[in-house]
């Protein structure tokens, strides 16, 4: 198995968030090539490969023993961050999982506030940044990528102290800047999309999709 061939754009886009020699933790990692690739890569002395399920975590553990990198890369069962400790890792990834669920992992760690997290939403990436927002987290960056004809969001975020205000287009929009990226637009586009259909039972969702077309460039 090659691991670098196998990393699609959507965990290559998580790679690129994490920091150069940063000791990272996979959380849901399953299959663990982005552990595998990050090590290979030199990016990472060391990854954390969890899950909360045996089965997936079996499958990372024939990645990892082909990669022939037992030695940098642990393997855990953990459900979220429960099962690592606070001093063994700086950088967090978190992909494939719906903002919800990425939520609640972030809010029950006790040393989430000293971490750097690498977030990708599947679903309701909205949820997961109004929930980031009012626990004191900000985006310092966020980016989106085209996978198998899907287009993804990747969040880079650090605890900010305080509870910044903001507007409730922002959960959509987050750190994205659709006017000059088409990738961004595409992105926004999927939550337009999204925000029509809702429109049909309540109206307020018809003037955010107004507003977020707006933002997009389209008003
Ligand atoms: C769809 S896979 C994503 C795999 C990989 N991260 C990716 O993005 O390609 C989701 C994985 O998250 C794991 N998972 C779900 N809830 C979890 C939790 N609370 N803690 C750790 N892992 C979890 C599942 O067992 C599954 O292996």
């Amino acid at each position: 198995m090659n691991s670098e061939t196998q990393l699609d754009n959507r965990l290559r886009l998580c790679a690129e968030f994490v920091r150069p020699g940063a000791r990272a933790a996979d959380i849901g990692t399953d299959h663990a090539y982005l552990p595998v690739w990050l090590c290979r890569h030199n990016i990472c002395p060391s990854v954390i490969a969890a899950d909360v399920n045996p089965e997936p975590l079996s499958r990372g553990r024939i990645t990892v023993a082909q990669a022939g990198m037992e030695d940098k890369i642990s393997l855990r069962l953990s459900d979220g961050l429960a099962q690592i400790a606070e001093d063994e890792v700086d950088d967090i990834i978190i992909a494939g999982m719906g903002g919800e669920l990425i939520a609640d992992i972030i809010t029950a760690c006790p040393y989430a506030a000293d971490k750097h997290f690498i977030l990708q939403p599947m679903t309701k990436s909205e949820a997961l940044i109004s929930r980031l927002c009012a626990n004191g987290y900000i985006i310092d960056r966020q980016d989106c990528c085209v996978a198998g004809k899907k287009c993804y969001t990747v969040l880079s975020v650090f605890y900010g102290g305080t509870v910044r205000q903001h507007d409730e287009l922002y959960r959509y929009t987050g750190e994205l800047h659709p006017r000059e990226n088409e990738t961004h637009l595409r992105f926004l586009r999927g939550h337009i999309e999204r925000l029509r259909k809702q429109a049909k039972g309540e109206a307020r969702f018809a003037a955010l999709a107004d507003r977020l077309e707006e933002f997009c460039g389209n008003g």
